[in-house]
């Protein structure tokens, strides 16, 4: 079969706080690749975990485990999710599975025999939630752009992949390849903010860090955890191992599935490495939005159940799964919220699709004893109904190409729609009462089955469970020639079918009730913590405070900086001297509030660029609690330029 499709997730760093939000990625990966099974394409479908770096290191510290330990027992759980998510995966990797250490050792041997990873010195900002790197103009305010955490000034021996080389190739494959990242915003965004503003080379290697991969050539040396991570993609294929004939055969990638905030290592670096080894690189990266709750990320402490194992339990896996790729258009962000799920429960999954298969169901054992016979009796009405069921396939498959699964999922919804619509307009109800419009109301009931056949072949890629009940229900699980996805295509192909009522598929939920016992559920909200003083600095001397030169600076003008929640920038009058000082007190001042005042200026303090503007110096302000700052100003008419001591 030369048709392949090879589709990947993030691989995830092991949590034990894994909430909806995760399950999300892989669910619409999984969708997908059911969707091409279906399609009769050979597809590969990976996933995995990402488990080497210092959080882990940190985290097994805490918990008084080696990171292996610690590791293991969290994977176990992801894999016992995906299974309870029905993830169809064809492979797992973890990042401490021995090919892959191997395969990313002799990765980078290959890279530095090459010339395209060098030894030298790094100095730079990192963040270490994220573990990333960052030069001083990537940083938002001083601290990291993607988390908004503190980063801390990291300066050792490392080993560096020559990124910049690929600066020219880069801006060529997205030029070439438009549809190489998606959706196209994501793109704009890599361009603007990343690549134009010049690539620097890549720090691949830490000292400072134990538990990763070892540089072979270089032990004190782990493999930056990002080229370690990327990797995964060809390693997890045998690529660089004496069976690398999957990697033969599915690479390169037809789809990179990730969230927006990692776009950036998957559309810069990664096609960079694939370039330094000379390898295809992948067709197309796609970058989904956030679910968020209440406004923010989701966590499992803001009053409603993200626990993704509670609500398969409450709802089943198909509800959970339909929700997630129905509320939110995939590539943007959504909202997630108990009310949210149950409501679209009992509006799609109860009334709409539950009804119609119950209704459709029930009439043919009551009116035929269950033998409904191909009768398609054409009357304007079916025409249109059997154009429409058309219509609705091509524009789902259409939409699920592009990844689109809430509109491809809103297109089946029509056609349901328009059945539960024509149960009101034929009435079989009354058609039963004459014997001789029996034929019609068979007509009507055999339209009715074909509109839940088609239905049903159309929902498999996101509720499998479903489909198979509806299936059952017609009296057609597992024929073959009726249930493949081809059949889709030929309303009215089916010859008859034998309902018969199982089970009811989506009883109604109580929403009042249903609300009150999740709340009762959910993990109370956070308290706020109590803030702790912070402690005293060691001692200093005299001579040390000495050498820090505070004078007085008369501000003089007061300026937004662009893009910037936090930044002003002050034009300040220090003696006879003007300078700019770039200051994060706009939430707290404004022009106002500041033009002319008198504040303490650390004057001797090294210029550093915020926002590509130079600052040459710091005024000084207090913390007062953890959101109010109150900058010092002076007392009386005193000199500007005079010393502070
Ligand atoms: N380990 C890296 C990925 C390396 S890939 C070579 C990582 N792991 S992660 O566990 O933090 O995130 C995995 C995926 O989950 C990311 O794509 C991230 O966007 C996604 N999500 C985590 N929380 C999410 C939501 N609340 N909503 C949607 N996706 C979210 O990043």
């Amino acid at each position: 079969m030369d048709k392949k499709f090879y589709i990947t997730t993030p691989i995830y760093y092991p949590s034990d706080n894994l909430h909806i939000g995760h399950a999300y990625c892989t669910v619409a990966a999984d969708a997908m690749a059911r969707y091409k099974r279906l399609q009769g394409f050979d597809v590969m479908f990976l996933t995995g975990t990402d488990e080497h770096g210092q959080k882990i290191e940190r985290k097994a510290a805490e918990a008084g485990v080696t990171p292996k330990e610690y590791v293991d027992k969290i994977v176990a759980g992801v894999k016992d999710l995906w299974k309870l998510m029905e993830i169809s995966n064809d492979r797992f990797i973890r990042t401490t599975d021995d090919y892959h250490e191997k395969a990313v050792a002799d990765i980078f041997t290959k890279l530095y025999e090459k010339g395209d990873i060098y030894k030298s010195e790094y100095e730079g900002w990192y963040c270490s939630p994220c573990e990333s790197f960052w030069t001083e103009l990537q940083l938002k305010d001083g601290k990291c752009p993607d988390c908004g955490r503190p980063v801390e000034k990291a300066k050792e021996e490392s080993y560096f992949f020559r990124l910049s080389k690929y600066q020219d190739r880069l801006v060529k494959l997205y030029e070439e390849n438009p549809d190489f990242i998606s959706p196209p915003s994501r793109m704009n965004e890599m361009l603007n903010n990343f690549i134009r503003p010049g690539l620097e080379d890549l720090c691949v290697s830490r000292t400072s860090i134990k538990w990763g991969i070892q540089v072979p050539f270089d032990p004190k040396h782990v493999v930056y955890v990002w080229l370690d991570a990327l990797t995964n993609y060809i390693t997890a294929l045998g690529y660089g191992s004496e069976d690398d004939s999957a990697f033969r055969k599915y690479w390169p990638a037809d789809v990179h599935l990730v969230g927006k905030e990692i776009v950036r290592f998957h559309t810069i670096i990664w096609p960079a490495i694939l370039m330094a080894l000379d390898l295809p690189l992948p067709k197309k990266v796609f970058g989904h939005g956030w679910l968020l709750m209440n406004g923010g990320k989701m966590s499992k402490s803001k009053g409603n159940v993200v626990d993704p194992v509670v609500l398969v339990k409450r709802y089943g896996v198909d509800a959970i799964r339909y929700f997630l790729l129905r509320e939110v258009p995939f590539g943007s962000d959504g909202t997630f919220s108990n009310e949210a799920l149950i409501s679209r429960i009992n509006s799609d999954l109860a009334n709409d699709l539950g009804n119609l298969v119950s209704r459709t169901v029930s009439m043919g054992e009551k009116y035929f004893g269950g033998s409904i016979v191909g009768e398609m009796r054409a009357e304007p009405i079916d025409d249109e109904l059997r154009a429409l069921a058309a219509e609705v396939v091509d524009s789902y498959e259409k939409n699920m190409e592009e990844m689109l699964f809430s509109a491809a999922l809103s297109d089946i919804w029509r056609l349901l729609g328009r059945g539960n619509k024509y149960i009101d307009e034929t009435m079989p109800w009354v058609l039963a009462k004459e014997e001789e419009n029996l034929p019609r109301l068979r007509a009507v009931l055999y339209n009715l089955c074909e509109i839940l056949r088609v239905v049903a072949i159309l929902i498999q890629p996101v509720m499998d469970k479903t489909a198979n009940e509806i299936f059952i229900q017609l009296g057609i699980y597992e024929n073959e020639q009726f249930t493949s996805y081809g059949s889709a295509r030929t309303f009215g192909v089916c010859g008859g079918f034998n309902v018969n009522k199982t089970i009811n598929l989506f009883p109604r939920i109580d929403l009042e009730k249903e609300l009150a016992e999740l709340e009762a559920l959910a993990p109370a909200p956070e308290q706020p913590k109590e803030e702790q003083p912070e402690e005293l600095l060691p001692e200093i001397t005299i001579d040390d405070f000495a050498k820090v030169d505070l004078r007085v600076a008369q501000i003089l003008d007061v300026e937004e900086v662009k893009k910037s929640d936090k930044l002003l920038k002050l034009t300040v009058q220090v003696g006879d001297e003007t300078r700019t000082v770039v200051s994060g007190i706009k939430p707290w001042y404004n022009k106002d509030k500041l033009l002319g005042r008198k504040v303490v200026l650390v004057a001797n303090l090294k210029p550093a660029k915020l926002r590509g503007i130079e600052s040459q110096g710091m005024i000084l302000a207090a913390d007062n609690g953890p959101d109010d700052v109150r900058v010092l100003m002076l007392d009386g008419d005193v000199e500007s330029g005079s010393k502070v001591r």
